[in-house]
């Protein structure tokens, strides 16, 4: 029988990538698990996980608890569940060098830009503002360093010149939900690997990330 790859999932939200890495794992085709889907705080992602079956832990943080405090705690949490891979899907909390440092290759997180492009907050309206006729959402290893971590992958979609923030933010979650399973199969059918900062798909250094081109659903 084929390993799985086992997966935890930490989200702090709706969890609709969650959602989408789910449900390609049970149409049967990628050899991986979602073990745990762990949250900061209330989120709906954890009904997701629950009607799924998946074990749950939320893990809030205390008031004045330091981020290396914090943590720690979530890394134990973490660890009873044994993941071969860790999936930043909506975790809206920044995790600490070490933390990022102890799952090197093994932390993905998907953010909703073309990176380089619109690190941090408010991507949607940053791209507009400046006009962009191209904008998406990219997947990457996690370094300690914010949303600078090597890219594996990119959805991009075209701006409307009717775009608003909702329009196209509705747009790129749509992309998400296919760049993201995307990854989380590539990794666990063993076709990525990732050494010194540096990955390789299907044995082929990955010098700049695939790019997932979506004209549909422009409403
Ligand atoms: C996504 O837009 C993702 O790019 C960002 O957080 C959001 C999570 O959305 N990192 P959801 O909870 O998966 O719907």
């Amino acid at each position: 029988m084929t390993e799985h790859l086992r997966v935890a999932v930490l989200i702090s939200g709706s969890g609709t990538n969650l959602q989408a890495i789910i449900d390609e794992i049970h149409l049967g085709t990628s050899p991986a698990e979602v073990v745990a889907v762990l949250s900061n705080k209330p989120a709906y992602g954890l009904e997701r996980a629950r009607l799924a079956n998946i074990p749950t832990r939320q893990v809030s943080a205390k008031p004045g608890q330091s981020r290396e405090d914090y943590d720690g705690e979530l890394d134990r949490v973490v660890a009873e569940f044994k993941p071969d891979l860790l999936v930043l899907a909506g975790f809206m909390r920044i995790l600490s060098a070490s933390f990022v440092n102890r799952y090197d290759g093994q932390l993905l997180n998907i953010h909703p830009s073309l990176l380089p492009l619109y690190k941090g907050l408010d991507t949607h309206a940053r791209a507009l503002a400046d006009g962009q006729t191209e904008h998406g959402a990219t997947v990457h290893f996690v370094t300690p360093e914010l949303d600078s971590g090597p890219r594996l992958i990119q959805g991009v979609v075209d701006v409307k010149q009717t775009d608003d923030v909702d329009s196209l933010s509705a747009r790129v979650h749509v992309i998400e939900h296919k760049i993201y399973p995307m990854a989380v199969d590539w990794l666990a059918s063993g076709r990525i690997r990732y050494a010194d900062g540096d990955i390789y798909l299907d044995g082929e250094l990955l010098e700049e990330p695939r790019r997932v081109h979506c004209k549909e659903n422009h409403g």
